[in-house]
């Protein structure tokens, strides 16, 4: 063993469902890794909009999850258990969770670790594995993207846009953005957007049609919905793909499905939280193989907008729910 492992650590906490003001430090053991985790001391933990959610009681947290928030860290490997042979004590690495990330020591599955890329700090590769893993399993696994096909990534800069946006440019699409101001737009366009739509000033529709000569585009990925839905359904292409990862304008809409069926169109969504071990370490093995070569040719680049003291989650929060930030924020231990 490396490194002194204390009995306990400081968490952030969930003292009662509601605003910012709810997430308070406490004391809590520092886990023992079952056979196949690690034991990661936590170097940065990365905010995810369903942080927000779940910490304000509106996010429907799977069975037997943990009550303490963060769906990624980094850090370094302190302690393996049983049977854990691909990582070693000293190892750097950032890892996908399923909570636990809002404290100084997490056990994670060792399936569910990745190597920090090339040419990316320690504490940014903290924001790597929830964004990435998303935009892979429903952007290219679910929605197949092509080379040459044409791609819309709704909420452009978000951590989640950011990353499509740089995934679907790398594998070769021509990329489409929409955000929520002019400044927004132009983040999207320096990640790779090819276009970037004000959604409070255009219309994603026209735009959309306009850049591919009325043809519409192959592949969206969308975490708006209510009524984007039949905007979505009329600029998809022939064959085209919807893919939706949330819905926060609404779960219900009226839609014409007339055009599902005469253009042939594939309407599909899913999360990452509810997926067990072995789904999850098939994406991050896909990860592994297909996507962090793409650091090492130096065509990705992080994007921490801002990191915040572990002990301020709470205006980390506060930030993410302004909506001001452009890609990641990052809490500290
Ligand atoms: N299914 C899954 O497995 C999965 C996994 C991770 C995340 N997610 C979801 O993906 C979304 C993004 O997550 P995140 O952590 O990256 O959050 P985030 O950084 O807070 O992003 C939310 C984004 O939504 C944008 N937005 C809101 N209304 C919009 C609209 N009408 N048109 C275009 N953009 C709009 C906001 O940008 P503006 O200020 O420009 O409006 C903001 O950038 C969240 O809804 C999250 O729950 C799903």
């Amino acid at each position: 063993m490396l490194t002194h492992i204390p009995a306990t650590q400081t968490v952030i906490e969930i003292s009662k469902p509601g605003g910012p003001e709810v997430l308070v430090p406490a004391t809590r053991p520092v886990p023992e890794p079952k056979p196949g985790e690690v034991l990661v001391r936590i170097a940065a933990s990365g905010v995810n909009q369903a942080d927000t959610l779940q910490r304000s009681g509106r996010y429907p947290v799977p069975p037997g999850m943990p009550d303490i928030l963060g769906l990624e860290c980094s850090g370094m490997v302190v302690k393996r258990g049983d049977g854990v042979t691909q990582w070693r004590e000293g190892d750097e690495a950032c890892a996908l969770m399923v909570g636990n990330g809002y404290g100084e020591y997490a056990c994670v599955p060792a399936a569910q670790c990745l190597p920090v890329p090339t040419g990316v700090s320690l504490i940014d590769a903290a924001g790597l594995p929830e964004t990435f893993c998303t935009v892979w399993t429903n952007v290219f696994e679910r929605m197949h993207l092509q080379p040459g096909e044409t791609f819309l990534a709704q909420g452009g800069s978000s951590g989640i846009g950011i990353t499509a946006i740089q995934l679907a440019k790398a594998f070769g699409s021509q990329v489409l953005a929409t955000a929520g101001s002019d400044v927004k737009c132009q983040a999207c366009r320096e990640f790779g957007a090819d276009v970037a739509i004000n959604y409070r000033t255009q219309d994603f529709v026209a735009v959309g049609k306009e850049f591919t000569g009325a043809r519409g585009v192959d592949a969206i990925l969308d975490m708006v919905g209510g009524d984007y839905i039949p905007r979505e359904f009329d600029l998809l292409a022939h064959e085209g793909r919807l893919c939706f990862v949330a819905l926060m304008r609404g779960t219900k809409v009226e839609a014409d499905f007339g055009a599902i069926h005469c253009k042939h169109l594939t309407v599909t969504g899913s999360t990452l939280h509810g997926r067990n071990v072995a789904e999850k370490a098939a994406i991050i093995t896909a990860l592994r193989e297909k996507v962090w070569p793409l650091w090492d040719q130096g065509k990705l680049r992080t994007s921490t907008y801002r990191r915040f003291p572990m002990r301020e989650a709470a205006d980390a929060h506060r930030l993410m729910e302004s909506s001001e930030h452009i890609g990641k924020i990052l809490l500290l231990p």
